[in-house]
């Protein structure tokens, strides 16, 4: 289809400071004479602070990285991340409507997303929540027939399901993202027949799907304006607090972009304000307590706990951080002390269930290490 700027134009755009401050620093990342490479992410924020891209937007975006308008705009028409028109105030959905999506259903999505938003693409719903367009394959063939609605991916969608998201959608739900037909990933719909052992350590959505859980921000909220919607698989999300909040710009963090409501890219996983989400491991509504740690390892020496399958130098450091030297340490971890882990490991969340640290250190400690070291080649823990 043709992309082109919106008829009605706002006179003027302008980054809020905190916006500004972001871009600047993103700009940062290229070296002299290559800032126009910050033109995607730099976009984006624009699209995100004011709901959709603005021809006075890419002219800001193109001024502040020295480049012809002509330019931007190529960018800007080019992909279909970039929204040219007002969409919806809670989601713009995206059917793809390429092959594999169109043979497994595609139209009958579109048919629903006509029924209950517009009868034209790129056009808002009566209520202004919603719109809709096709686009060309998203890259999840496998999945198919599927959307993108918001940030996020939905797929294996069937009319009937997605007429159920929509709705609600309007009720200021988020649907979990991912297969929405109880499929984990993209594996046959019998179920695995190869590489099986890599079951045992899954969380229970699948890496894209969880981390959109994670982060908590599938769809958009534009200029702080709409209510904030609720995210029933996320308990209680809290304001980051004020000392939490980065100081200065950040290239590359994906950090909150200002307080309009926009975008948080990044899990705040050292956060005592993290929203934790249904499918962690700790128990449901419990960041647990943080395990008691040592001021320095017994007799001087820690145990090497690269030992414990999954442990590698980074996560053995964070460990060491917080006091964690002994396997006994581990083996004698409570539900509580787990669930703190877990919440707690900087860019590792969930890894101490995941990985069954407790199990393996028990063993170690009652079996001895090289009893664990023969189990551990089966995963016999
Ligand atoms: S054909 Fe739809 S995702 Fe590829």
């Amino acid at each position: 289809m043709l992309r082109r700027l919106h008829k009605d134009q706002p006179a003027s755009f302008e980054f809020t400071p905190a916006n500004l401050e972001w871009a600047k620093a993103q700009i940062t990342k290229y070296p002299e004479g290559r800032q126009a490479s910050a033109i995607i992410p730099l976009l984006w924020r624009a699209q995100e602070q004011h709901g959709w891209l603005t021809r006075p937007a890419i002219e800001y975006v193109a001024n502040m990285l020295g480049m012809a308008y002509i330019r931007a705009l190529e960018v800007a028409t080019f992909y279909f991340m970039f929204q040219l028109q007002p969409v919806g105030s809670v989601a713009h959905i995206q059917i793809c409507g390429t092959t594999s999506c169109m043979i497994c259903g595609a139209e009958e999505l579109i048919a629903v997303c006509q029924e209950l938003i517009s009868k034209q693409p790129h056009t808002l719903s009566a209520d202004g929540k919603f719109s809709w367009e096709e686009v060309e394959c998203l890259g999840a063939c496998a999945n198919a027939p599927m959307a993108q609605i918001g940030k996020d991916y939905y797929e294996d969608l069937t009319a009937d399901k997605l007429r159920d998201m929509i709705a609600r959608f309007s009720k200021g739900e988020v649907p979990v993202p991912g297969p929405q037909n109880g499929r984990y990933a993209s594996e046959p719909l019998t179920g695995l027949t190869s590489l099986k052992e890599f079951e045992s350590g899954r969380r229970q959505y699948n890496a894209s799907a969880q981390r959109a859980v994670d982060i908590g921000d599938s769809i958009k909220r534009i200029d702080g304006t709409e209510v904030p919607l609720s995210t029933p698989w996320l308990h209680q999300p809290e304001a980051p607090q004020a000392a939490e909040r980065p100081t200065e710009p950040k290239p590359g963090a994906g950090r909150p972009a200002d307080a309009t409501g926009v975008t948080v890219q990044e899990a705040p996983a050292q956060s005592k304000a993290k929203p934790v989400s249904q499918d962690d491991p700790a128990p449901a509504g419990s960041m647990g307590a943080k395990p008691v740690g040592l001021a320095a390892p017994r007799g001087g020496k820690a145990d090497d706990l690269k030992e414990i399958e999954g442990i590698g130098p980074a996560l053995e450091k964070l460990c060491h951080e917080l006091g964690i030297f002994h396997f006994d340490q581990i083996a004698g971890w409570t539900d509580s002390d787990i669930a703190w882990m877990d919440q707690n490991l900087k860019g590792f969340r969930g890894r101490v269930s995941r990985d069954k640290w407790v199990a393996q250190a028990k063993i170690i400690v009652t079996e001895g290490l090289e009893a664990f070291r023969i189990r551990a080649k089966t995963n016999d823990y």
